[in-house]
């Protein structure tokens, strides 16, 4: 920052805890700002690259002027990114509060949400014509993204079958998930050709603080050009796999009427909810059919809510 150049800081620096695959570390510096004599709390993200290209976060930190004017989530501000040919550097204000109970703040991140895609979606049309190879590198729907495991619940289909041959509540589940192939597939084409925003896609407690009433959003290295409704999807399908079912239901009837109630005009809502079930199902059955999981369950002597679990999206199939 110009306001420290050539002056002597005394930092002191702790890493905070971070899993996320390309991140190098996460660290809180503090010092005194010897100008002010205020304190200074600063976050600094180090993210690898990958044959020398920037991360997404780091091209979405330089995104100017797409939160401004954000009324429901709070963002801490961005001081600056730092490319080096090796890895990218986020530098953010530190925020303080408490992670919330996620299936409590539905509403919250509904009107959020709402607005989050509103500005996204009026940010994406304001960009000029040369940064359209960039956003377009950016899409939810570039095989980069969409080969990921995670977006790839089919992989995980001889697993259930095997499953099935040791736990007769599970027989001849593998055949009936074989639906959800073309469902996906369908519902994946409608939101190709449904408007696009910014889409978060990454809504865990350990991303978002409680402050005042305030939700502030951290750690965008999920963040994609998305579609209307996705966030809402990747939110409920991340509560689905760790609420049971009622807690789940509840929350899910409390974030859908807020969404609908605040999604701007220019998008249509049940396009917007055809995109949020898509986004959810990928989400869910690729939370709930993965063998850590069903190793989870088993281990905590739980597999009759699994098997709950996968009923309710069996019925999701057919409705
Ligand atoms: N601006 C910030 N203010 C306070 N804590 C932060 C901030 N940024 C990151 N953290 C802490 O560091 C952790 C990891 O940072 P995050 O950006 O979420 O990285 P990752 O992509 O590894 O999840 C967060 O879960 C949070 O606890
Ligand atoms: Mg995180």
């Amino acid at each position: 920052m110009p306001q420290w150049a050539g002056q002597a800081l005394d930092i002191s620096s702790q890493d905070l805890a971070s899993n996320a695959s390309f991140v190098n570390y996460v660290r809180h510096h503090r010092f005194t700002c010897p100008s002010t004599g205020q304190p200074v709390e600063v976050v600094e993200k180090s993210i690898r690259k990958v044959a020398f290209l920037g991360s997404q976060e780091a091209r979405f930190h330089r995104a100017e002027g797409l939160l401004a004017g954000s009324t429901q989530f709070r963002y801490p501000a961005c001081l600056g990114v730092v490319e080096t040919p090796w890895e990218s550097l986020i530098f953010t204000e530190f925020v303080r509060g408490k992670p919330p109970r996620m299936h409590a703040i539905a509403r919250q991140l509904a009107l959020g949400i709402a607005e989050l895609e509103g500005l996204g979606h009026a940010w994406l049309q304001a960009q000029p014509a040369g940064k359209a190879p960039l956003l377009w590198s950016m899409d939810f729907f570039r095989p980069w993204f969409l080969l990921r495991p995670r977006f790839n619940f089919a992989r995980c289909l001889p697993g259930l079958a095997q499953l099935g041959r040791q736990d007769a509540r599970f027989a001849g589940l593998a055949e009936r998930f074989a639906v959800f192939g073309p469902l996906t597939r369908k519902l994946a084409a409608e939101a190709k050709r449904s408007p696009r925003c910014i889409s978060h896609m990454d809504y865990l407690r350990k991303n978002l603080f409680v402050d005042k009433g305030q939700l502030h959003l951290i750690d965008w290295s999920e963040v994609k050009v998305g579609r209307v409704g996705f966030d809402g999807g990747a939110y409920l399908g991340s509560l689905f796999r760790r609420k049971d079912t009622a807690v789940f239901l509840a929350a899910q009837q409390e974030f859908v009427t807020a969404y609908r109630e605040a999604l701007g005009p220019q998008f249509d809502g049940e396009q917007a909810l055809g995109n949020l079930r898509y986004v959810f199902l990928l989400t869910a059955l690729y939370h709930c059919l993965r063998p850590e999981t069903v190793a989870e369950y088993r281990e905590r002597e739980r597999m009759g809510l699994l098997r709950e679990k996968y009923e309710y999206l069996l019925e999701l199939a057919n409705t």
